[in-house]
């Protein structure tokens, strides 16, 4: 079967806009897989610097990008996502400011990004597959079905990633992860290859007064329109 005969689901977004918790409740309605495109970004960055390579250096970072041992697998304790690298439970250690931070650097290079598209493309199986990123409906499945561009304010993003971090047990100031975020916005939409901006086509939704149960029944019935 021609791959793109099978459905996708893209939902495109900045850091925090609830991308990751609603894309996956959208995927479990409708019975889809789930890619977290992010979680590359974020495996290659935790990857070399375990193996102490240089943000620079694109040859062993490419290289990086065709090798590295990744699965997914959902936890059977609270339903999260696990993700693994050479076998090993790496999950905690990608959610960290600093390891997002480093994604993100490494992901305006072009060459990075072409090395991680087939194992995106790799996601598209039957039934179908809800994919959430940064260029999901821009760049890596442009001929998908339904495209999501969800928001939120700053503010509010920032203000549930500290709720996040409480949560874990982490205090940060409101001001600090404001400035942190604003500063991940700003490189993830100035970069020069696949900057995060919504495709023409693609139906904005905007999740700051909204709770994620709204935010996934407004997906859900735009897939189903
Ligand atoms: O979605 P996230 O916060 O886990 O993504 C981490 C970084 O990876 C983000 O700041 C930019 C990059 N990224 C990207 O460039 N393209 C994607 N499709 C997903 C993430």
């Amino acid at each position: 079967m021609n791959s793109t005969a099978i459905p996708v689901v893209t939902i495109d977004g900045p850091a925090g806009s609830g991308k990751g918790t609603i894309a996956r409740q959208v995927a479990e309605i409708l019975g889809y897989h789930y890619l977290d495109s992010g979680s590359l970004y974020r495996i290659l960055a935790l990857s070399s610097q375990q193996q102490q390579v240089e943000n620079d250096d694109l040859e062993a970072l490419v290289e990086l990008c065709q090798t590295m041992l990744i699965s997914f697998e959902v936890s059977s304790v609270d339903e999260n996502v696990r993700v693994f690298l050479s076998n090993q439970d790496v999950s905690g250690q990608l959610r960290t400011e600093e390891c997002a931070a480093r994604a993100s650097q490494l992901a305006a290079h072009p060459q990075l990004r072409s090395a991680l598209l087939e194992r995106q493309h790799a996601f598209r199986v039957l039934p179908g597959l809800v994919a959430e990123g940064r260029d999901m409906g821009t760049v890596v499945f442009p001929d998908s079905n339904t495209k999501i561009f969800l928001t939120a304010s700053v503010h509010e993003r920032a203000t549930r990633r500290q709720k996040q971090l409480k949560k874990q047990g982490i205090g940060a100031s409101l001001d600090h992860l404001l400035k942190e975020i604003e500063a991940r916005d700003s490189r993830d939409e100035n970069r020069a290859i696949s900057p995060l901006r919504p495709a023409k086509d693609a139906v904005l939704v905007d999740s700051t007064d909204l709770s994620i149960d709204q935010v996934v029944q407004r997906i859900v019935e735009i897939v189903r329109r």
